[in-house]
């Protein structure tokens, strides 16, 4: 197996040549942290959304979808504090003129003193860094990169600008490009979608207290270090829940949902240990708690959800921006309100990296009269771009025939793959390649007794099964 960093470039390789992720518009170059998903990532990605969007709709009654668009009034970000609040403090090397995040430089020196064992020191400046960042202290964090010594990666110099804010917001012109009215964000958050549709949605869906509003869809952030491959990008996707409750109940349905939703990523057959909580030591502007699902990727343990108490910030800066009541009558109690959200937000992008992160093995088969390895994709079925394989042994005799027969009783209820070409052994490692759990192969016996082999891609054990069975075997394994 690579060794980590080995295993990202490797992971990072083996998307692209097994079409899960392209650099976009990569024959000009590419764009700089944009990313296309392929025919077996868009797939992954499908049925990871699929995922979510089930366990939040349809497997809790209170929580209900919907679907808003990109482009919202000026306003909504101006009453969620993102026009004034949403930038990171940055800082230019002065002989490179490149612009780093002033956290990920910091970062990046604790992750040095880590490898090379200083524990204590990585603590110190962890703690360091976190009581700098909550106070806003822009001079200290400058002082701390230069005791730091932390120098530009391209220049090599500690030659530093001040620390300042830059706001993470895409603007882009509605109609005629000449009025300043008419300029526009691209949507930084899905979460505001939500906001804004709260009467609607409560109104027109009869909801009652405690209910939630989930959605999934793209947020566009202008990320000064775009790196790390769909780790962090520019154009992303999210999806997010919010949770509408009483106030003064805010604690804990803040801890019900991060036992929800460890509970989802436990689901995904991850193994706990290779998640943790991180909690927020500086708050973001609407929280009153907060924190991160961590998990450890190839490249360490980062961020992949988070869930904010977000009080009744968004409800209630909405009211006073829009002048429009954002208050729920709880007739439980006979007392109207702006409720308090309890928000879920994951990263869809970071979801796919996690799960081909936690898939990817590079494996080793020699035996001693033979060397041999593969290259498995091990997701949990439901996750898998294409669910079945069928392969005739050969193109001739009838296997061909047999095999479409089954292709065409399976492929309504699933993702269904049909191959003829190349020695069965190889076509088992491409399917291994893209993570297909089940190969079934139609071969001469099959004629006789309508019997085929079924291959397990974790084990690669075979059994012979009846074809009529191969769909029951299948729906049972992605239904998990
Ligand atoms: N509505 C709250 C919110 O947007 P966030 O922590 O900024 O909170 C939520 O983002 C999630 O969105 C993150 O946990 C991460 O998974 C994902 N995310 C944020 N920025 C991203 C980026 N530039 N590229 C990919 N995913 C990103």
């Amino acid at each position: 197996m690579a060794n980590d960093t080995n295993r990202f470039q490797a992971i990072i390789s083996h998307c692209k040549e097994y079409g899960f992720i392209f650099p976009s518009s990569e024959i000009y170059d590419g764009l700089s942290a944009v990313y296309d998903y392929g025919q077996n990532g868009s797939e992954l990605k499908k049925n990871i959304k699929d995922y979510w969007w089930k366990s939040m709709t349809q497997l809790n009654e209170n929580i209900v979808g919907i679907d808003a668009a990109i482009f919202m009034h000026p306003t909504t970000w101006k009453a969620s504090g993102h026009v004034d609040n949403f930038s990171d403090p940055m800082i230019d090397n002065k002989d490179s003129k490149k612009r780093y995040r002033v956290d990920h430089l910091i970062e990046a020196r604790i992750e040095e003193l880590e490898k090379k064992g200083d524990k204590a020191g990585a603590d110190a400046l962890q703690q360091a860094m976190d009581s700098l960042l909550a106070a806003s202290d822009f001079a200290g964090l400058k002082k701390l990169i230069e005791d730091q010594k932390i120098k530009c990666s391209v220049s090599d110099t500690g030659n530093w600008t001040e620390v300042r804010q830059f706001n993470l917001m895409f603007s882009t012109q509605l109609g005629s490009v000449s009025e300043e009215a008419s300029e526009i964000y691209l949507r930084p958050e899905t979460a505001q979608g939500i906001f804004v549709n709260f009467l609607n949605v409560q109104k027109t869906g009869r909801m009652k207290i405690p209910f939630g509003i989930a959605q999934i869809g793209k947020a566009f952030r202008n990320e000064i270090v775009a790196r790390q491959f769909i780790f962090r990008m520019r154009e992303f996707e999210q999806m997010e829940m919010q949770f509408f409750i009483r106030p003064g109940t805010q604690k804990e349905w803040y801890e019900h949902w991060k036992n929800e939703r460890m509970k989802w990523h436990l689901s995904l057959g991850i193994p706990k240990e290779k998640y943790r909580f991180h909690d927020h030591v500086k708050l973001a502007h609407y929280a009153d708690a907060a924190c991160d699902i961590e998990y450890d990727f190839p490249i360490g343990f980062k961020e992949v959800e988070g869930i904010h108490s977000r009080t009744d910030f968004d409800l209630k800066s909405h009211q006073e921006y829009s002048k429009k009541k954002m208050q729920y009558f709880d007739s439980e109690i006979n007392q109207n309100y702006i409720p308090y959200v309890i928000e879920t937000s994951i990263g869809l992008d970071r979801t796919v990296l996690m799960v081909l992160s936690e898939a990817y093995f590079e494996e080793d088969l020699s035996t001693p009269e033979k060397q041999d390895s593969r290259v498995v994709l091990k997701f949990p079925p439901r996750l898998a771009p294409i669910k079945l394989a069928v392969l005739p042994l050969t193109k001739k005799d009838g296997l061909p025939e047999i095999a479409r027969e089954v292709m065409d009783a399976c492929k309504s209820q699933f993702r269904c793959f049909y191959e003829e070409k190349d020695a069965i052994g190889k076509r088992y490692r491409r399917m291994d390649a893209i993570g297909t759990p089940f190969c079934v192969t139609v071969d001469h016996q099959t004629k006789e007794d309508q019997t085929v082999t079924i291959r397990y891609r974790d084990t690669m054990q075979q059994e012979r099964v009846p074809i009529a069975d191969i769909s029951r075997i299948v729906s049972r394994q992605i239904e998990g």
